[in-house]
């Protein structure tokens, strides 16, 4: 009987992603690779579905010459990554005190009561939506605000804003593309 070795494909970056990869290393010394961590897990956060697994971050730290412990210190530090699977669309709404004196925590409730999402649990059941609290995205003058990858939805107190929001993002057939990318969608994205 033949054990099944290889069960679960190693993941790797596309083409160019490798090469943004290696244009921001570039900018370290050789032995400081790992000054890079923080970018080249915004890649493979982008790369792999808007999460980095633990086999994503291990991607990471062979790529940067480091231990994994060294990458899961960091990922598990900074709230911008995500640690498990996400929906289609990751709202980050801020909850810091311009926005909530504008409204975010009833923006929030409307989110979770729209989307049917719980901020801090797994996706909505189609799949197309994560929401995260954050604190200050640095819009306070449009509060409240919401960001989606690099796109800030600002001024979300009115129903029609929240309603645009949602429904541009779910007519979102394809995300926008990444500064790395000419076109298109790299691998795993491109069913999330
Ligand atoms: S408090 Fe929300 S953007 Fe600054």
């Amino acid at each position: 009987m033949s054990l099944p070795t290889e069960s679960i494909q190693k993941p790797q970056f596309s083409e160019a992603a490798k090469a943004e990869i290696d244009r921001i290393c570039k900018q370290y010394p050789a032995e400081r690779r790992k000054s890079a961590m923080l970018p080249v897990l915004h890649i493979a956060q982008a790369e792999f579905g808007g999460w980095v697994a633990p086999e994503v971050q291990d991607l990471v730290a062979e790529v940067l010459g480091v231990k994994p412990i060294e990458v899961y210190e960091v990922s598990t530090f900074y709230t911008m990554f995500n640690l498990k699977p996400v929906g289609k669309h990751v709202l980050e709404i801020c909850r810091t005190g311009p926005c909530q004196l504008r409204g975010s925590d009833e923006l929030t409730l409307e989110l979770e009561r729209i989307t049917g999402a719980k901020v801090g649990e797994g996706p909505s059941a189609d799949g197309l939506f994560t929401l995260k609290e954050v604190e200050c995205l640095a819009a306070c003058g449009f509060a409240p605000v919401v960001q989606v990858r690099e796109k800030y939805y600002e001024q979300l107190d009115t129903e029609e804003s929240v309603n645009a929001m949602l429904s541009e993002l779910r007519n979102m057939v394809h995300r926008p593309a990444l500064p790395w990318e000419e076109t298109g969608l790299p691998n795993a994205l491109a069913n999330n």
